[in-house]
């Protein structure tokens, strides 16, 4: 087959399946940062994007979408079981962002995630040329630098972990973890989101891992890896693009008119994931309307969550508990002419969700942990007027950059509640001052300088 001198290695292809009007499948691209980030670099260098298609038990040849190579890797049922909803998403995610939810640990699991492991890692060792260089993204595919590299030593090797790394003493827990990091560690370059995920990897090696740990630089094996951070950002000119469309602007306008005008829309953007912290926010907006600091005639909040992972347990009870407080808050304070929380279990497109941005004055992000939260950052990205709130959660990566944030704990609800009023009521000069610095900041520091400076780090190192 055709050889590639650059390969992003990831769990799902950056396409989603979509129906053509003839009934025929189509691809299109999925709208996030990373493949926003990377398409460019794929189509310079001869690139391909090896991943899973998101079907169970369906075989697809590598094809071709807007001149950038996929590489199918098939997935049977029970491996989607074992691997994706159970190892991936039941033990790796809860463990990982500080036991939200309580990891399981299965043996047979682990064995589903060491086989698909290695199947990424044959279908990467098999399309890549010569000295090629090999990027694996995030936390489902942990062991594939290792298994990469014994079977292709020649390749540059790097790999960038989405989510956060947990301090040592939760990290402990894990049945397989020397494994774990040994497979990390056949990376020349472990990108983390932060630096205290850079520090705990670090910290987790030196206590359970053969090896010598020099500042950032783990020797193992005669070679040397290192482990940095790069926080990862969002393509702002295509966000900014989006936000000065006309139509865009006449769809947030109506937005506003079809919710009877409020003074203030306050709006929540999320996967339904219990990480977000959506019961917390839910939670501060109930007391403020029972309180009587805000009516559902001031304030409306909308709360988009879009469906993830919905065959895992934690997800259905999640998603019960998010609904009955939606259920109960509105029963409570909306009257016939208004709702208090507008909660859509959707996804929208990009478009429409700039829309929503635009026509919100306080975004609330709430994360009890987050390795990122993109979410914030593209928010920042569509108020090119300066207007608007952002309050964040200091449990996120993004907190590290978007300092004039109204930063809040979210476990603290009467804080919460007090950073929601001091949202609200933010003059037009203090948020305008706050919104300049934060954008500033993303301008500074888009997704294309994220993955520059990740993949310059990593062929420095050649
Ligand atoms: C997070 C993870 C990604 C994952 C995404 C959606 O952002 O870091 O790796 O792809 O959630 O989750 P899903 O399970 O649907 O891929």
């Amino acid at each position: 087959g055709q050889k590639f001198d650059f390969i992003v290695v990831s769990n799902r292809l950056p396409v989603d399946r979509v129906q053509a009007e003839d009934g025929a499948d189509q691809w299109r691209r999925s709208p996030g940062g990373l493949v926003t980030a990377l398409a460019p670099i794929m189509a310079k260098s001869e690139g391909a994007w090896v991943g899973w298609h998101g079907a169970a038990g369906e075989r697809l040849d590598a094809f071709d979408h807007g001149g950038m190579q996929l590489i199918p890797v098939e997935l049977d049922a029970e491996e989607v079981e074992l691997y994706y909803e159970g190892f991936a998403n039941a033990t790796l995610w809860p463990l990982y962002h500080d036991v939200i939810a309580p990891p399981e640990f299965h043996r047979t699991w682990w064995e589903a995630y060491r086989t698909v492991n290695r199947r990424f890692a044959a279908a990467a060792a098999e399309a890549a040329a010569p000295g090629g260089t090999v990027w694996v993204q995030d936390y489902q595919l942990q062991l594939v630098p290792k298994y990469l590299r014994e079977l292709r030593p020649d390749l540059r090797i790097g790999f960038f972990n989405h989510i956060p790394f947990p301090p040592l003493e939760i990290y402990a827990q894990l049945p397989w973890r020397r494994t774990i990091l040994e497979g990390l560690l056949g990376a020349d370059l472990i990108g983390f989101q932060r630096g205290n995920d850079a520090s705990n990897f670090l910290r987790c090696v030196r206590r359970f891992v053969n090896a010598t740990v020099r500042q950032n630089q783990v020797q193992i094996d005669d070679r040397t890896a290192r482990a940095e951070a790069f926080p990862i950002s969002i393509d702002m000119a295509q966000i900014s693009a989006l936000a000065n469309k006309p139509e865009v602007q006449q769809r947030a306008a109506q937005i506003r008119r079809d919710l009877g005008n409020p003074k203030t829309i306050l709006l929540g953007v999320d996967r339904l994931d219990y990480t977000k912290g959506i019961q917390h926010r839910l939670k501060a907006f109930g007391e403020l309307l029972a309180d009587g600091r805000l009516t559902v005639e001031d304030a409306t909040l909308i709360q988009v969550a879009s469906p993830s992972r919905e065959r895992v347990e934690s997800y259905r009870l999640l998603r019960e508990d998010v609904e009955g407080a939606v259920g109960r808050i509105n029963g409570t304070h909306d009257t016939i002419q208004n709702t208090a929380v507008r909660y859509l279990h959707h996804s929208y497109p990009l478009e429409e969700m700039v829309a929503l941005y635009l026509a919100a004055d306080v975004m609330l992000v709430t994360a009890l942990r987050d390795g990122m939260n993109l979410v914030a950052k593209e928010y920042v990205a569509t108020r090119s007027d300066n207007t608007g709130a952002l309050v964040l959660s200091e449990f996120t990566g993004a907190a590290d950059q978007l300092r004039q944030a109204i930063l809040i704990n979210p476990h603290d609800i009467d804080g919460l509640k007090d950073s929601i009023m001091a949202a609200i009521n933010l003059s037009p000069a203090e948020a305008g001052r706050r919104m300049r610095l934060m954008r500033r900041q993303i301008l500074d520091h888009d997704v294309e300088r994220w993955s520059q400076e990740f993949l310059d780090k990593l062929e420095s190192g050649r």
